[in-house]
C-alpha cells in the first residue's frame, strides 16, 4: 500500500525516508516574552518526527516581519536557542526539519512593529479584508484589520535581504536540516510578486522579472549561507486571500521555477489555493511546473494518502505535504502505512493555547 508515498527520496543534501511532508502550520504557541520556542513546541514537533520532512511553522526573520502575536522568531539568540531544542528533539526521534523563513510585509499592525511604526510593503496599499492578530494595549488579544503599510524605500531592501541571510545562518546553527523561503500566501515576497500589490517604479516593480527580484535576492542570500542543497521555496500561485490578485501568477511561478532550477535549489513547494477558497490549479499548469523545476517538487492542499500516492505514481510530484491531517495525527505516516483511520482536527485549537489540541492528539500506540 502507498508504495510511492512511503518510498525514500533525496531532497538536496537530505534523504527523506518517505514522501509525506508535514506542511508549515502556524500554531501561535511561542514562549512569551520574546516569541521563543519552548519545550512544549519541541514535544509537538518531536511527536511528528515520522514525517519524511517537517516544515516548521512560519518563523519571522525580524520584528518587522511579524504579523501575528505569539508566532516564533529566528532573529534573537534566545529564539535560536529555543529552535535548537526543537531540532534536537526532532533529530532524537529520527526526524528531519526545515525552518520556514517569513516576513509578513503588510499583513501586520503598528502594535507588532518596532517602535509602533507602520508595516512595510512594496507599495502603500492596504490588504483589503485581511486580518492580523495582536495583543492590544490593555493586554487582551484580538483579530484586527491589517494597517495601512508604507512603501519600502529602494535602499531598505538590502536590509531585508540581509535579514533572510541572518535568519538562515541562525537556522543552520540551530540545527535545521533545510530552510524554506516563504514566498506564498500573500506575505511580503508574494506582495512583491503580485501585480496588484506591487505598484513600484524602481527595479523591484513593473516587469515580471523586476517583481521577482527580491525573491531571488532573498534566495541567493540564503543559499550563500547554507548552500542550494539546503534551500527550498514555497509559492502559492492563484492564492487570492490577503488582498492578492495577480494577473501573472502562472508566468511568474514558471519564471521562478526556471531560476530555482538554475540555482539547483533542493525543492519547490506549491501551496495549492483551493483549500482556502481559491481556484483549483489546472492540470496544464501542474505539468508546466513539473517541466520547469528540476529539483524535488512538493504539492500541498487537501490531499488524502490515495490522492498523494496517485500524484507521485504518475510523476506529477515527488512528495506531498499534509497540513491539517498532521495537526490531528502525530503518527500520520504510521497510520498511512497501516491504513488506519485518522483523528479529526479541531479548528478551535489551531491557534494559541497550550497542550490541548496541540500535543494531546492520540497516536495509535501510546509512546514507549
Ligand atoms: C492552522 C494552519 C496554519 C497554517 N500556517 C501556515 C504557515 O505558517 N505557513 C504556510 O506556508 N502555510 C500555512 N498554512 C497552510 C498549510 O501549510 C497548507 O497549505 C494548508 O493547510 C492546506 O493543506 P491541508 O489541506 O493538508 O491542511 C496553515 C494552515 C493551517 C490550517
Amino acid at each position: 500500500m502507498y508504495t510511492h508515498l512511503l518510498s525514500p527520496v533525496a531532497v538536496g543534501a537530505v534523504t527523506l525516508p518517505n514522501r509525506v511532508v508535514m506542511a508549515p502550520l502556524t500554531r501561535s504557541r511561542a514562549g512569551q516574552p520574546g516569541d521563543v520556542p519552548t519545550e512544549l513546541n519541541a514535544t509537538y514537533y518531536a511527536q511528528r518526527a515520522g514525517a519524511g520532512l517537517i516544515v516548521s511553522e512560519a518563523t519571522q526573520i525580524s520584528q518587522q516581519g511579524q504579523g501575528y502575536a505569539w508566532t516564533p522568531g529566528l532573529y534573537t539568540d534566545a529564539q535560536e536557542a529555543g529552535w535548537a531544542r526543537v531540532t534536537e528533539a526532532v533529530h532524537a526521534k529520527g526526524g528531519r526539519i526545515a525552518a520556514q523563513l517569513w516576513h509578513v510585509g503588510r499583513i501586520s499592525h503598528p502594535l507588532l512593529q518596532p517602535d509602533g511604526g507602520a508595516p512595510v510593503a512594496p507599495s502603500a496599499l492596504v490588504a483589503e479584508g485581511a486580518k492580523c492578530f495582536v495583543v492590544q494595549e490593555d493586554g487582551t488579544p484580538a483579530n484586527v484589520p491589517t494597517a495601512m503599510p508604507r512603501a519600502l524605500e529602494t535602499d531598505e531592501i538590502p536590509g531585508i535581504v540581509a535579514d533572510y541571510a541572518k535568519a538562515a545562518a541562525r537556522a543552520g546553527r540551530a540545527g535545521f536540516d533545510l530552510v524554506e523561503v516563504h514566498a506564498a500566501n500573500g506575505y511580503l515576497l508574494h506582495q512583491f510578486l503580485s501585480t496588484n500589490s506591487n505598484q513600484r517604479t524602481d527595479r523591484y516593480g513593473g516587469s515580471l522579472e523586476n517583481r521577482s527580484r527580491i525573491v531571488l535576492e532573498a534566495v541567493d542570500a540564503v543559499v550563500a549561507e547554507l548552500g542550494a542543497d539546503r534551500v527550498g521555496v514555497r509559492l502559492s500561485p492563484h492564492f487570492t486571500a490577503h488582498g492578492i490578485a495577480d494577473d501573472e501568477a502562472e508566468a511568474s511561478a514558471l519564471y521562478l521555477a526556471d531560476e530555482f532550477s538554475r540555482r539547483r535549489l533542493a525543492y519547490l513547494h506549491i501551496a495549492e489555493p483551493d483549500w482556502a477558497g481559491g481556484p483549483k490549479l489546472s492540470d496544464d499548469f501542474r505539468a508546466a511546473l513539473r517541466a520547469h523545476f528540476t529539483g524535488v517538487l512538493i504539492f500541498c492542499g487537501g490531499y488524502t494518502a490515495d490522492r498523494a500516492e496517485a500524484l507521485i505514481a504518475t510523476g506529477g510530484a515527488d512528495a506531498v505535504a499534509f497540513g491539517r491531517p498532521f495537526i490531528a495525527n502525530p503518527d500520520l505516516v504510521e497510520r498511512f502505512r497501516r491504513g488506519a483511520a485518522l483523528n479529526e482536527p479541531d479548528p478551535s485549537t489551531f491557534y494559541g493555547g497550550a497542550e490541548r489540541g496541540y500535543t494531546d492528539y492520540p497516536a495509535l500506540d501510546p509512546e514507549g
